[in-house]
């Protein structure tokens, strides 16, 4: 019998490893992950592999709701369309992510999206349109409706369920195979050939099994990382965060862990959204058109003091559109100078429309069908992506027309895809004008051999969103399916037998049952440490010295110590997480990859010695953004790492900035 996700008096046996059984599969290509880099490789590889290929997708959940778009969204965040270009594209990320970028990356992903999004109104994706031009498609001249320059708005309540049934029949019509629930633990090197993906390992969340994969190529495409760092909310909410509760950095640690270099871990993203129910912003402030006050209800972005902060951080902070972690910056320069709290003045943005449309001629009937109109606008943005957040609206009794509702930056999550840029460092396009230290034969290929990564897993690249994070999937698939031809004789060979590889993850299995009875409480034992409780400490020491939302997202080198010394004795006292099923088991290894992405988190942040990202975290000791490059002894640069599975020990580099496209 499985093991439950529940202890069951039933369960309380000896584990017995040797009834879990070992599946052992042997493929071309694996894509790992489900979400939306995943669904865009599923739907292009089959296009670019030899003929016979084996190819295998597997995502830890149920590819149909998986992932950060799971719930849904209400806009598409990356349209370039016909107004602007994919060097405008390039332009935006730059000033949006403080001039460290890599824009050959981005610059690919904007000559591609739009396919994307083509794409996914063709599956049935239905994308709002501007008036006269309802019911056309956009190859047919249909004009969508922007929330801003860039995001334009869908009824995506199913967005995920659209983009995973191409995924999916794509997967079908080339004889591939999908495994859903199954955990992938590790990526495994070649026994033989160095520095070389040859597989991945992981189990079934849904019955007693290891499988063994070993694979010529893979993309890994786990997203990013939730639940580092502490939440704002307590017990009760503690499941409530921005990001989805299931993407435990799995991308980042297993990359990393068999010797991926790594870029800007230290650029975490905090988003600033709705207290509690973490509703998006976006639309509010570029299709409402709306503004934010201090609790004085002053628009403190117009201040002097406020105008003042952000000329210290020219170019990017004098800019037309402020940068996303500037936005924050100015939020928490109000909050600690007791002007808080920060709100969205919603009763203003919908009485300035209503107001509008009242001057161009409309009268009270058409007015009141407008206003039903904008309210169901309104509430469907929410319901659309957060539907909880609707869920508080309506719970505290918030008529948004009344009463301005807070909002706040969140606590930190690790991301690559949305208005954050940690991830692999990984190879551009292999076109002449990319320079040569940006690019190494295969397109979007780590610095492991055959290991490709799209979406979230891609550093230095961010926004990108859903529709570039598919186009990036797809990127990755043509470049891996020449990898596998390029390699046809490669006979990947790993180092480990199933039956070791299985004892490592059934681990905690196994702690858990040595040890169950010598407690009174399930939870608490000296023999071992839950899941739950080990993720607790991780957030604590997190949020207390690496810059968690406790502290308004401050750090320093002392304090970045002290975390690291923590980090140390976590990950001693991790090898003793114990699980009880196979839900616990998940959420131990979900734990492993965290402190691992922690770690390089923390390194990355004592590395470099400035203040990049205001808004995002602060080095009290160096609260400067600096200006001169690497050359010149300075932080305009890059910072990788890099660890070396033999040794355990980490490199940390700087790596030149490039810049292609002039201003
Ligand atoms: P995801 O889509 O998150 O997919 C990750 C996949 O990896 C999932 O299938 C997961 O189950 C799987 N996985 C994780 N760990 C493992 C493991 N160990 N083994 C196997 N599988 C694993 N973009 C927009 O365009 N518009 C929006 O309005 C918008 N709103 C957003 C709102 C929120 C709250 C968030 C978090 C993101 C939003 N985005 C939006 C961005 C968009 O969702 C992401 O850019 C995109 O989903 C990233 O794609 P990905 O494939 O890298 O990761
Ligand atoms: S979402 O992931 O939930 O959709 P969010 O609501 O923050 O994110 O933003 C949606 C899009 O609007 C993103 O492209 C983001 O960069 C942009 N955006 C949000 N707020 C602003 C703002 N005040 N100014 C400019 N762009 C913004």
């Amino acid at each position: 019998m499985a093991l439950r996700n529940k202890p069951t008096w039933e369960l309380l046996a000896e584990p017995d490893l040797s009834k879990v059984p070992v599946e052992e599969l042997e493929y071309d290509a694996l894509i790992i992950g489900g979400g939306m880099a995943a669904c865009g490789a599923a739907f292009e590889i089959g296009k670019w592999m030899p003929d016979g290929a084996k190819v295998a997708m597997i995502d830890k959940a149920a590819v149909e709701r998986s992932g950060a778009v799971a719930m849904g969204l209400s806009a598409i965040n990356t349209y370039i369309g016909d107004e602007n270009t994919p060097a405008d594209y390039v332009k935006m990320v730059r000033n949006d992510l403080m001039g460290i970028v890599r824009e050959d990356l981005i610059f690919d992903t904007g000559r591609h999206v739009d396919d994307s999004v083509i794409h996914f109104e063709k599956w049935g994706l239905p994308l709002w349109k501007q008036k006269g031009s309802e019911g056309k498609k956009l190859t047919e001249g249909g004009k969508p409706v922007h929330e801003g320059r860039w995001q334009i708005m869908i009824n995506g309540e199913s967005y995920k369920c659209i983009v995973a049934e191409a995924a999916k029949n794509a997967l079908e019509e080339k004889g591939y195979d999908l495994y859903e629930r199954v955990f992938i633990v590790k990526l495994l090197l070649d026994a033989n050939k160095p520095n070389t993906i040859a597989g991945a390992v992981g189990f079934s969340t849904r019955e007693n099994k290891v499988y063994v994969f070993k694979a010529k190529a893979m993309m890994v495409a786990c997203g990013g990382a939730v639940n580092i760092f502490r939440p704002h909310s307590t017990d009760e909410g503690k499941g409530r965060c921005w990001y989805p509760v299931w993407n435990a950095g799995s991308t980042y640690a297993m990359c990393a862990q068999v010797g991926a270099e790594m870029t800007l871990m230290e650029n975490r993203f905090t988003p600033s959204r709705y207290k509690d129910g973490y509703g998006p912003v976006g639309a509010w402030f570029l299709l409402f058109k709306s503004n934010v006050t201090n609790g004085l209800g002053e628009e403190y972005v117009k201040s002097e003091a406020c105008k003042k902060e952000l000329e210290k951080y020219a170019p990017y902070g004098t800019a037309e559109v402020t940068p996303t972690c500037l936005r924050n910056h100015l939020m928490l320069f109000e909050m600690k100078a007791g002007r808080g709290p920060i709100q969205m003045d919603t009763p203003k943005a919908i009485k300035n429309f209503l107001d509008d449309a009242k001057a161009q001629g409309m009268d009270d009937k058409a007015l009141k069908k407008y206003w039903k109109q904008l309210e169901s606008e309104v509430w469907e943005d929410f319901l659309d992506m957060t539907c909880g957040q609707a869920g508080l609206w309506a719970s505290m009794n918030i008529a948004p027309e009344e009463r301005p509702s807070e909002i706040m930056p969140t606590e930190p999550y690790m991301l690559g895809s949305h208005a954050g840029a940690c991830g692999c460092w990984c190879s551009g396009p292999n076109e002449d004008w990319v320079p040569d230290d940006y690019k190494w034969g295969y397109n979007l290929m780590t610095t492991v051999n055959g290991l490709f990564t799209a979406g979230d897993g891609v550093g230095a690249s961010g926004h990108k969103f859903s529709s570039g994070s598919h186009a990036e999937g797809r990127i990755a698939a043509k470049s891996m399916a020449r990898y596998v031809r390029d390699n046809k004789d490669f006979t990947p060979t790993l180092k480990q037998t199933a039956e070791e590889l299985k004892a490592e993850i059934y681990k905690p299995v196994v702690t858990y049952y040595e040890n169950h009875e010598k407690t009174t409480d399930d939870m608490v034992n000296p023999n071992y440490i839950k899941p739950r409780h080990l993720m607790e400490r991780l957030m604590k020491y997190m949020d207390e010295y690496a810059g968690g939302w406790t502290n308004y997202y401050t750090t320093s080198g002392k304090l970045l110590d002290i975390a690291a010394q923590h980090l140390k004795y976590l990950k001693e006292d991790s090898e003793k997480m114990a699980a009880s099923g196979l839900h616990e088991l998940l959420r131990a290894w979900e734990n492993y990859h965290r402190i691992f992405v922690a770690e390089n988190h923390i390194q990355h942040l004592k590395f470099r010695e400035e203040s990049r990202y205001p808004g995002f975290y602060y080095r009290a000791d160096f609260p400067q953004t600096d200006v001169k490059t690497e050359e010149e002894g300075g932080w305009f640069c890059f910072s990788n790492s890099k660890y070396d599975p033999e040794t355990g020990e980490w490199t940390m580099m700087k790596k030149h900035v490039h810049k292609i496209i002039p201003d």
